[in-house]
């Protein structure tokens, strides 16, 4: 696929697919601030030809475009596209738009290799070559190729806790490979709008539930990143938890040293000097959700201990900013060369 550059003055109009979700609702709050950013379309499943805000009111105040359907987001002058659709459609529906546009897809449909994405979708691909084509858009261990790519996948919220950590001490040989243990938690707006019962108030609040323990498609995802460093590695032992809140992302992380805290730290800390988002903190303190909510930041807590060889790391992020929607403007940012945290400057509110 071809590569485009944009000198940084020049507005970019974008398109986002999906506007109606949390996701989508979230890519309107974020771009609507970006310096460099018009918003041309937005689309929709169930309120085409509605105003987005009698679908999200807090997007009141905001010029925006009516609601049109998916099939109709089309136009020369469109120079980004962000897809916050659910897996399976996204790939359906980009495929005829690949070829002239720059696309960010939110879902998983171009994360997988394929063989991976069948097993663990179980349907077809309507556009194999694009996946093949696609740059797994996690921002600060695949800046290069980000740079250069037409198609970014960017990253589930859940891998994106767990890999910013993991991969670099995977190859800074620090841990090992085989038997890597994570827990995570995920407050409820990571299940997307969507009515579901079990997400319901009444169900959800003063809950706390583990699920997905046959097997949860982020897994795959995380297992896909780590085979490109080790392909003998074996699965991740990966347990996801819904908590009753409404952002954030916390991933545990059990991992085998022959390392000191002190040498991972370092590590860590050498490997994200130069990064604007993501953060090793201070003497072994354990890092919360709340720290980096509404914000595009990561932040990582290194145990001082370690048991049995094994080493605890904790990652949080907004599962919405960094985990979704932030990452995806990040990516845009590379990809065209405005400055990476361009529209990015929210930090986490004290309350
Ligand atoms: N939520 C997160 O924290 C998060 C984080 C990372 C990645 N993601 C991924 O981002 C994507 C969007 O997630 P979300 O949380 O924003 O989901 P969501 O809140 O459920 O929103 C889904 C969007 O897709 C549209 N849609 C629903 N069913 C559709 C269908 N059958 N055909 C076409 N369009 C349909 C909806 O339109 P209407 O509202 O008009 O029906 C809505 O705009 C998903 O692939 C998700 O896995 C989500």
């Amino acid at each position: 696929m071809m590569s485009r550059t944009v000198a940084p003055a020049k507005t970019l109009n974008a398109a986002i697919l999906g506007a109606t979700g949390y996701t989508g609702g979230e890519m309107i709050r974020l771009l609507a601030r970006h310096p460099h950013v018009h918003i041309h379309s937005l689309s929709s499943h169930s309120f085409v030809g509605e105003s987005v805000h009698s679908v999200l009111p807090n997007l009141t105040g905001l010029e925006l475009p009516t609601l049109q359907a998916h099939e109709s987001i089309q136009g020369e002058d469109i120079d980004v596209i962000f897809a916050c659709l659910p897996h399976q459609q996204s790939h359906t529906l980009l495929a005829p738009l690949a070829e002239r546009h720059r696309i960010i897809d939110l879902s998983a449909d171009f994360r997988l290799s394929l063989s991976r994405y069948q097993q663990w979708y179980q349907t077809e691909h309507s556009a194999p070559e694009l996946l093949h084509a696609a740059v797994y858009g996690l921002t600060e261990l695949y800046r290069d190729s980000i740079r250069s790519a037409s198609l970014i996948a960017n990253p589930g919220c859940y891998p994106t806790a767990v890999l910013l950590p993991l991969l670099p001490l995977l190859q800074g040989g620090l841990i090992e490979s085989d038997d890597i243990v994570v827990d995570a938690k995920s407050a409820l707006s990571g299940a997307g709008r969507t009515l579901k019962p079990h997400l319901l108030f009444c169900e959800a609040q003063q809950d706390i539930t583990a699920y997905g323990i046959d097997g949860h498609r982020h897994s795959a995802e995380i297992d896909e990143q780590i085979c490109r460093h080790d392909p003998q590695a074996p699965e991740v032992l990966f347990t996801p938890h819904l908590v009753p809140m409404n952002r954030g992302i916390l991933a545990t992380l059990y991992v085998k040293t022959q390392a000191s805290p002190q040498e991972v730290v370092s590590h860590l800390k050498a490997t994200f000097a130069d990064d604007a988002f993501v953060h090793v903190t201070d003497e072994h303190r354990m890092p919360h959700t709340s720290w980096v909510a509404h914000s595009n930041h990561a932040l990582i807590g290194v145990s001082p201990r370690i048991v049995n060889n094994r080493l605890v790391l904790v990652c949080v992020i907004d599962n919405l900013v960094k985990g979704a929607v932030g990452q995806a403007i990040q990516n845009m940012n590379v990809m065209v060369g405005f400055d990476e945290t361009c529209g990015l400057d929210s930090i986490a509110p004290r309350l």
